[in-house]
């Protein structure tokens, strides 16, 4: 197709990866998705899409991987996703995480501009930068990483603001508050419930061990953020962005809310505290305020809590009685 525009998105396996693919393929973008070298096959989240996106290898750590893909693309929109995400993980392996999720998108950035300059770059930055500092929290709130994971992506955002600033790029960074889906990773809290007490509801299990109930995060779903993120590469000039619902619950809420959606009452007797998935530092409070957001992107987020609950319980109990339990 003549003039069609060209993505690149590393991290394309992924939650969001495979939302923001299927989001450009209907405003009929050409789409290149990066994936890494793996001994079992883990394109389970884009089977869908296969016959519709183009599969190219490469590594965050190798940056001649990403040279050499962007040099051959040429693509005109850059959305880097890939990372170590999953925080609890950043305290057992802190290195790769820093190699990952922070030099990874220094090593993207660098690549673009050597051989592709004129391209808009999306950096996934994080909420999990604000850390301790009280809610709501906004893109004028000073950061206070709890965890490497988060130091982590605080390099990342600053290197995407500094080769804005230094080289004059089109780059933008996205910091976006939790954003959920049937498809989440099973090891996320969010995710984790809706299995558990699906399976509870399925008579497989009578247990779910989760570690601090009292966090507090601002849950939206990852359907709504991925538009945020095309819309931020469609403005006229670069900016970072919050990206949230500006409501938040707590982790005890989110698990009770579950239950209730599988209509289970007595949900309390199910539920047990395990000090293994407590964490060194803890996150208390993530809100955000999406003032800029509203004003700038006219983005507001369309699914509520309750309905992202609901939406994830009833995929799983669904998941799993096709499986025949
Ligand atoms: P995810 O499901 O964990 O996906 C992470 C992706 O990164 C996977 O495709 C993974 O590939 C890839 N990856 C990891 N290490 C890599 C490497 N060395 N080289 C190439 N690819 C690599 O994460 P997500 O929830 O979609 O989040 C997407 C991005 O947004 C991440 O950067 C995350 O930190 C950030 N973020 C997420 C949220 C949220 O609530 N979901 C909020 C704020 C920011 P494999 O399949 O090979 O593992
Ligand atoms: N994973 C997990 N498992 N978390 C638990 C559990 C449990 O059994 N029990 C309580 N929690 C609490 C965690 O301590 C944390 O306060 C909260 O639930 C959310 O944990 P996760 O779902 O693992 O997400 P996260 O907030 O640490 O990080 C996610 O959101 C960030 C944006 O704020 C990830 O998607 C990050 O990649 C993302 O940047």
């Amino acid at each position: 197709m003549p003039n069609q525009k060209k993505a690149f998105i590393t991290g394309i396996t992924g939650q969001d990866g495979s939302y923001l693919a299927e989001f450009l393929l209907a405003k009929d973008y050409k789409v290149y998705g990066m994936t890494r070298r793996s001994s079992t096959d883990n394109l389970e989240r884009i089977e869908h899409l296969r016959d519709k996106i183009e599969i190219v290898h490469g590594d965050l750590i190798d940056q001649s991987s990403i040279t050499s893909i962007l040099k051959e693309i040429q693509p005109d929109e850059i959305y880097n996703l890939a990372a170590q995400s999953f925080v609890k993980s950043s305290w057992s392996e802190p290195l790769a995480t820093g190699e990952f999720t922070g030099l990874g998108v220094l090593r993207v950035l660098e690549a673009m501009r050597q051989v592709c300059p004129k391209a808009k770059f999306y950096q996934a930055s994080s909420s999990e930068m604000f850390g301790s500092a009280p809610a709501p929290q906004s893109e004028k709130t000073p950061f206070h990483p709890r965890s490497p994971y988060a130091v982590s992506k605080v390099f990342g955002h600053y290197i995407t603001v500094n080769y804005r600033e230094s080289y004059g790029l089109f780059a933008c960074s996205g910091i976006l508050f939790n954003h959920e889906s049937p498809r989440r990773g099973m090891e996320f809290v969010t995710r984790k419930i809706a299995n558990g007490v699906a399976k509870i509801k399925l008579g497989l299990t009578d247990e779910l061990s989760l570690g601090n109930l009292d966090a507090k995060r601002d849950w939206g779903f990852a359907g709504d953020y991925v538009k945020a993120m095309w819309l931020m590469l469609q403005q006229k000039n670069p900016d970072d962005y919050v990206i949230g619902t500006n409501e938040s619950h707590t982790v005890r809420e989110f698990a009770e809310e579950s239950f209730c959606a599988a209509g289970i009452k007595d949900w309390q007797k199910y539920v047990k505290i395990d000090s293994k998935f407590m964490r060194p530092a803890e996150v208390m409070e993530l809100r955000a305020d999406i003032t800029k957001a509203k004003n700038k992107l006219n983005w507001k987020p369309e699914i509520k809590f309750k309905e992202l609950v609901k939406m994830m319980v009833e995929a799983e109990i669904t998941r799993l009685s096709s499986k025949g339990y």
